[in-house]
């Protein structure tokens, strides 16, 4: 059944801002969202961030503007809390290519191997694995596992890829690309840094090695805003998702912050078609209703969650400390949801 039409003329910010308040609600936007939703967040940030904030909060109700993935990482973490999400088609190029029933035999077909799951997956996926990374936290998670120990990466074969490169450590990699991040051109970079010779290159690592090749900075959005903010240098080519700029411009308006390029040099294609299915309207209709809520098996959850919860002891010191006793080993499958 469709959700009621919103009556002409509404104040759509002043009544997400009313319905907010009513709701004991608590709005978490990520960087790649809309400007406007951005603005109305209470909280914006990376997708480690995001998790931390959508465990710690005392709001009744989460509104999660971001992709799927996330807002279930929020269920996950605070199951007794209403989450939604203002559009449930917003998905991920990540965990579309990683099915739960494939990555479980992958899995089984490697049992001395340890998962380690990049967060852009399902909750069933999350299940299957023992950690959960981010782009954020990847290092400081890998730094602590033994060197002998043997780790399947996945679903993100690049920031997989730039792990393993940095640690001078095999892993097995799943093949799974971001579409977004995959979309940009070394040809057109290049032709955009000979433009721009002083412009230093920040990038995320989802991006495939010949972009991270010619990147100055490779870290999670939250990583490139702070380098935006205290890099010396006045221009800085971005290579993510482009909604991040929004948050640049504003820490620091008198520098210019250029987006790289796809394939013919000006496209859209570097927006995340995911992230843009969330607007306004939306948000708005989903405090409302609260509707469309994440709701999710209870065994998979809490299996989920465990995976989820090694990441956030693994990062409470993110200086590289170990915080993990006892095993670190691949776990038992046998259990899983
Ligand atoms: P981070 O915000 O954790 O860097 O991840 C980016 C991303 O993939 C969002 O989809
Ligand atoms: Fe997934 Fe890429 Fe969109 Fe992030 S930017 S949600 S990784 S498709």
């Amino acid at each position: 059944m469709n959700a009621p039409a919103i009556p002409t003329g509404t104040d759509l910010i002043a009544e997400i801002q009313r319905l907010k308040k009513a709701r004991n609600a608590i709005i978490l936007g990520h960087y790649y969202q809309r400007p406007e939703i951005q603005d109305l967040s209470d909280f914006v940030g990376d997708s480690l961030e995001l998790s931390r904030k959508a465990a710690e909060t005392d709001a009744d109700v989460i509104a999660f503007c971001g992709v799927k993935f996330m807002a279930e990482t929020a269920k996950i973490l605070s199951p007794q809390k209403t989450v939604i999400l203002p559009d449930l088609k917003a998905g991920c190029s990540l965990e579309d290519s990683c099915p739960p029933e494939k990555f479980r035999r992958f899995r089984a077909a490697h049992p001395d191997h340890i998962a380690l799951t990049y967060i852009n997956c399902s909750a069933e996926v999350k299940a299957l694995s023992d950690i959960i990374v981010t782009s954020s936290s990847a290092e400081t998670i890998i730094a602590q596992i033994p060197p002998e120990q043997k780790i399947i990466f996945g679903p993100d074969r690049h920031l997989g890829g730039y792990m393993s490169r940095k640690f001078g450590r095999e892993m097995l990699l799943w093949p799974g690309v971001c579409i977004v991040h995959e979309a940009f051109s070394e040809t057109e970079l290049l032709k955009l840094k000979a433009q721009h010779p002083a412009a230093p290159v920040a990038a995320h690592p989802e991006c495939p090695p010949h972009i991270i090749d010619h990147a100055d900075y490779v870290g999670s959005t939250s990583g490139i805003l702070k380098y935006a903010k205290e890099s010396p240098a006045q221009t800085i080519i971005i290579a993510t998702e482009p909604h991040i700029i929004h948050q640049m411009e504003k820490a620091v308006p008198e520098k210019n912050f250029i987006g790289a390029p796809g394939a013919d040099g000006n496209c859209a294609c570097n927006i995340c078609p995911y992230m843009a299915l969330n607007t306004l309207e939306k948000l708005y209709v989903a405090l409302r209703d609260l509707s469309p809520q994440i709701e999710m098996d209870d065994a998979v959850r809490v299996a989920a969650k465990r995976s989820l919860d090694r990441m956030l002891e693994m990062t409470a010191d993110q200086s590289g400390a170990p915080k993990m006793d006892g095993d670190l080993g691949p776990r038992d499958l046998a259990h899983r949801g």
